[in-house]
């Protein structure tokens, strides 16, 4: 099978390259380097010994991605690209609408020119909005009360999709609504680079760590939670890229929908105790005004994924905090 990865060396989608090249797959990635780096592919060859093939293309350029699937004949499109920053698309939401929305309709239009009819996409469980319900199911209402403009791209993309599988009987979409991704490749080549901050916790006790950030701010402690921290379902990235890797398998036409989370949630200073057990030193922090629209605690009702892909997490907080720690200790050459 050939997969086409958009966003292939980013964040999520390098560690799926990995996962989905050691079982032989025919992967090839392309992204525009917007928020990647091209020594992605290096790292991804010094682990699986493949180099995959790479296009630097936007998904925004209309012609370039014609041209890339006019070459390509590829069976799957795992579609990663994105922008993600959610204080940044409140402050240019059109830049956002445009790049994920449109670049997503550029991405359909290529696919059905060139008769690819399968696609898994990189979702959020930004789109349960702002329901307070722990345990959220596939199910449940989405579309309402979502925050910012990030959000709303990924419901609307849904929403296409949804609306594309309608108008042809053929299609078949996966989407991936992910919890909170966190932690490395074990190796330590590969892993969140902090440089872009995107204001999430993990990126931000990143740069505590490296020092580049002076302390932590914890956005609340009054929260009806363990110890009154906000309290979120953490999922390491490789538990997620098998995650891809199980939805491939079990393809159909239609829209299918899958949370992908461990069914958890941790707090903000249970992920600060981990980080400094892991680490050995303290990672300092203070109590700071609540963060506004964030929610008490949100977290997954995996069993879907479980019942039906056969997917479920096995990697733990304290196996994301080591994975990290080794990531920033190589690629920093600062021991956190
Ligand atoms: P990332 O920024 O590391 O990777 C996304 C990649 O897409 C980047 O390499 C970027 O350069 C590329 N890209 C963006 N716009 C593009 C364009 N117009 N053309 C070509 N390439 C483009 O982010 P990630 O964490 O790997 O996230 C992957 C996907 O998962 C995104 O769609 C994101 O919204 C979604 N997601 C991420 C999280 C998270 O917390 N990391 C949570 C839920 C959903
Ligand atoms: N937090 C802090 N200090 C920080 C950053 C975060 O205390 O500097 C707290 C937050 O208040 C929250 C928890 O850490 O309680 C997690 O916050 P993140 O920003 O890392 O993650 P969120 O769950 O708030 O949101 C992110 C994305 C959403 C997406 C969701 C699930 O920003 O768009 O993950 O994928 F929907």
């Amino acid at each position: 099978m050939r997969i086409l990865l958009t966003g292939g060396t980013g964040y999520i989608g390098s560690h799926t390259a990995v996962e989905l090249l050691k079982l032989g797959y025919d992967v090839e990635l392309m992204d525009n380097l917007f928020n990647s780096k091209i020594t992605v592919l290096d790292d991804i060859e010094k682990i699986t010994g493949v180099r995959p093939a790479f296009h630097k293309i936007d998904l925004l350029d209309k012609v370039g991605m014609d041209e890339l699937f006019k070459n390509g004949r590829y069976d799957l499109v795992i579609h990663f690209a994105g922008l993600k920053a959610v204080g940044e698309s409140v402050k240019k939401p059109l830049k956002y609408y445009e790049n994920n929305v449109g670049g997503t309709i550029n991405l359909l239009e290529s696919m059905k020119k060139y008769g690819v009819k399968k696609i898994i996409f990189s979702s959020s469980a930004t789109v349960y909005g702002e329901q307070g319900v722990a345990g959220l199911t596939e199910e449940m209402q989405t579309g309402v009360g979502i925050t910012n403009p990030y959000g709303e791209t990924k419901h609307i993309i849904e929403e296409i999709l949804k609306d594309v599988a309608e108008a042809e009987p053929e299609f078949e979409a996966t989407i991936l609504r992910y919890f909170n991704p966190v932690g490395a490749h074990e190796s330590g080549l590969l892993g969140e680079d902090p440089n872009d901050i995107p204001n999430n916790l993990m990126p931000i006790i990143m740069k505590v760590a490296i020092g580049e950030i002076s302390e932590l701010s914890v956005y609340g402690n009054d929260y009806d939670t363990v110890d009154g921290t906000g309290m979120r379902d953490y999922i390491h990235v490789v538990d997620l890229a098998m995650g891809h890797v199980a939805a491939i398998d079990h393809m159909k036409p239609g829209v299918s929908v899958y949370n992908l989370g461990t069914g958890r949630a941790t707090s903000v200073l249970e992920m600060v105790a981990a980080f400094e057990k892991e680490s050995g030193k303290k990672l300092p922090y203070k109590i700071a005004e609540r963060r506004p629209g964030d929610l008490a605690i949100i977290y997954a009702n995996p069993a879907k994924a479980l019942n039906e892909l056969g997917w479920e997490t096995k990697l733990t907080i304290e196996d994301a905090m080591r994975d990290t720690i080794n990531y920033l200790d190589k690629k920093f050459k600062t021991r956190a």
